[in-house]
């Protein structure tokens, strides 16, 4: 006889078709969205040297590019320009036949289905790295906010189904629904980065982007990692002026700030995992100190358990191939 009374949790993991049966989160091929770097020129496949397995593409290599996505069944990309051509004022981002503008239209020539969403942010055209326009020394917030319209226009003209602005600007949110629904794109929703801290887990995709800051950093922008009622604020502000979903940004240093918005805000937030986050993995699974599928999948299901709906990640195709043997392997026998 048990004379001494305690809880038996152990008998909801006593095996594996009982663990499947009481998971409260599962990861699917449909959570994830998977960033594309393309980039101006051509016969470019560049590996980004602190991103192993992430490249830069030019437009001639995104039929295979996009063969292999729409096989593997990943439903949405998050698409990002690396012009050849640089700027004061960003010119190249809007420009009608821009790298992204023509990457969209290739894309969606390839396959129409894609999800694509476009970066809404200037830092890898604007000469001096910074996702506002400088002026000695700052950066302007609302002649910025202008640029960032027209970006936005320009991606939806060449076929965007989502913009995605990151440059963090009071306001960006705002100026770009006006901007779309006075074109007639009430339809295109705005997913914005509107809880994105400045952060030095970007590093790796400064390398992959060319958009390193010249000057300063982004500080003054972005969020301050200490903060989380700020996050409040941010995000409150992005849904009123009409945001549709929202990025919170980094990942798994977040989960806290994820979790919050999730209890608050009634709309599909995203995790990014973003770059660092992706390097400090690949490159302790390269010395074989941690087991690099266990260790991404795990990731991904605490940002899902901390309240994402999706993660954009550098893992996607990877995650995609791993999820669809796990389906296979895990057949009841
Ligand atoms: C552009 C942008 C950045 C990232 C996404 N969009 C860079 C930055 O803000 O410096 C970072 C993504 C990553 O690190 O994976 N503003």
């Amino acid at each position: 006889m048990n004379s001494i009374n305690f809880k038996r949790h152990r008998r909801l993991r006593s095996s594996g078709t009982m663990r499947d049966l009481v998971r409260e989160t599962t990861l699917t091929v449909d959570d994830l969205i998977y960033p594309l770097f393309v980039h101006e020129g051509k016969e470019i496949k560049k590996e980004v040297p602190s991103m192993p397995g992430v490249y830069q593409l030019s437009l001639d290599y995104l039929d295979e590019e996009i063969e292999i996505i729409k096989l593997l069944n990943i439903k949405a990309i998050l698409l990002f320009g690396i012009p050849q051509y640089k700027d004061q004022h960003a010119t190249s981002a809007y420009d009608e036949n821009g790298i992204v503008q023509q990457a969209i239209k290739k894309i969606k020539s390839i396959d129409k289905n894609l999800l694509v969403i476009t970066d809404t942010c200037i830092c890898h055209y604007q000469s001096e790295g910074h996702c506002g326009i400088p002026q000695n020394g700052k950066i302007l917030n609302d002649f910025s906010l202008e640029i960032h319209a027209k970006v936005a226009l320009s991606q939806v003209k060449a076929g965007a189904d989502v913009v995605a602005p990151s440059s963090m600007m009071d306001g960006f949110v705002s100026v770009i629904r006006n901007t779309l629904d006075e074109n007639g794109y009430h339809d295109i929703p705005i997913m914005s980065y509107g809880v994105k801290y400045a952060s030095s887990f970007y590093g790796p995709f400064r390398d992959a982007a060319n958009s390193s800051p010249q000057f300063g950093d982004r500080r003054t922008y972005q969020m301050d990692p200490a903060n989380r009622l700020e996050a409040f604020r941010e995000a409150k502000a992005d849904i009123e002026e009409g945001a549709d979903f929202l990025i919170i940004k980094p990942g798994i240093s977040y989960l806290d700030i994820l979790r919050d918005m999730r209890n608050t805000f009634p709309v599909p937030l995203i995790a990014y995992q973003v770059s660092g986050e992706y390097s400090m993995i690949k490159a302790a699974a390269e010395k074989e100190w941690i087991n690099e599928q266990e260790v991404v999948l795990e990731s991904m299901l605490s940002m899902k358990r901390a309240g994402a709906d999706m993660m954009v990640t550098y893992y996607a195709k990877d995650i995609a191939t791993w999820l669809s043997r796990h389906d296979h392997d895990n057949k009841r026998k």
